[in-house]
């Protein structure tokens, strides 16, 4: 017999009970730099909008060059600029009738008619590249940045392998990055969906304004018998969630959930794992377990992604105990990323 789903099309986050229309303002990952060869030209959607992400040639400032994105259509007659689009220094070349396009998206020449150029421009993303990740700006009023996304010492450091490509691994989810921020206090889940044998304590609880430092440790089940695990957790934001356990083999966690449209996200992970020899250049068995592990527990189909893409999110949720402290203080933290109004009554409320 064959299964139907009887779930019909997916829902939006709002009718799921999000109550903000608006994506989330912070920094948010769209890739990582290795995967960006000088010259390359990508299409990409996020936010809602279809864009082209591009490195361009190597520039006195950038011998490397830069990542540029760009809202996708030209402003000429309307052509993706990713599917056929050339890069030229720093500026791109539509692939339809040849106008060029600088990195600040304004129309930098026209190689025909009676005009150099017209003032005209495509909106150009604020864009970083900070320890091997890509990361875009993305504010709800169209203001520039301000805050900067992580600088991981565990890049620069020749005690951990260099995570790309075999540590990585990226992965659209029906979720919004809300749903994932909200673990940092949510304690109780360690127990049932993470395997812990206690509901761990909160030792710090630390707001830095768009950053959050929430430190716990506890008694973590493995194949091989109990051991006990130190964590420090920090937001950057909603979409970016560092994880770092020191005890045992030292490992780095970055998560990423960047919102591509009202229904989905794009989960990223990197992983940094330390080195049991700092000779060693390719990651041994242990290391790529531990990377396997950590992926397994994000995208896994057992771990918290089966929560987060069929929850739906509730605005007053029922808390008890410490829960509600801390529920209360994430969210109270998490709200200045969204800076308007919460919608009176989220649609479809079934609260
Ligand atoms: S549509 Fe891009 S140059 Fe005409
Ligand atoms: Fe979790």
């Amino acid at each position: 017999m064959p299964m139907f789903s009887t779930e019909g099309r997916t829902k939006t986050f709002q009718e799921r009970g999000f109550p903000h229309a608006a994506y989330p303002t912070g920094w948010f990952q769209v890739g990582w730099s290795a995967a960006y060869g000088p010259g390359q030209v990508t299409a990409q959607s996020y936010f809602g909008q279809d864009l082209v992400v591009y490195r361009t040639e190597p520039e006195d400032r950038n011998p490397l060059g830069r990542i540029v994105a760009l809202d996708a259509y030209c402003p000429h007659m309307g052509a993706h600029l990713a599917h056929g689009g050339s890069v030229e220094g720093s500026c791109l070349r539509c692939p339809y009738h040849g106008w060029l396009w600088d990195a600040d998206g304004r129309n930098a020449q026209i190689p025909y008619g009676d005009r150099d150029s017209v003032n005209a421009h495509t909106r150009s993303w604020p864009v970083r590249e900070v320890s091997g990740l890509v990361y875009l700006w993305h504010a709800a009023d169209g203001s520039p940045p301000c805050w900067e996304p992580p600088h991981m010492p565990e890049a620069d450091a020749d005690d951990f392998y260099p995570p790309y490509p075999w540590a990585i691994h990226r992965e659209p989810m029906r979720m919004h990055p809300q749903f994932a921020a909200e673990n940092f206090p949510d304690l109780a889940h360690m127990r049932y969906v993470h395997r812990w044998e206690q509901i761990p304590d909160i030792s710090l609880w630390q707001e830095d304004g768009p950053v959050l430092r929430v430190d716990y440790e506890g008694v973590i089940s493995t194949p091989k018998g109990p051991v006990r695990v130190a964590t420090e957790n920090t937001a950057h934001g909603v979409g970016l969630n560092i994880n770092r356990v020191s005890d045992g083999l030292r490992s780095t966690t970055l998560g990423a959930f960047t919102p591509i449209d009202q229904t989905h996200s794009e989960g990223f992970i990197t992983v940094w794992v330390a080195k049991r020899d700092r000779q060693s250049r390719e990651p041994d068995g242990l290391a790529r377990s531990i990377a396997a592990a950590n992926k397994q527990e994000l995208f896994g189909p057992t771990a918290d992604r089966r929560v987060w893409e069929n929850q739906r999110y509730r605005e007053h949720p029922l808390t008890v105990g410490y829960e509600a402290k801390y529920t209360r203080a994430f969210r109270s933290w998490s709200r200045q990323f969204y800076p308007e109004p919460v919608l009176a009554a989220p649609v479809n409320s079934d609260t």
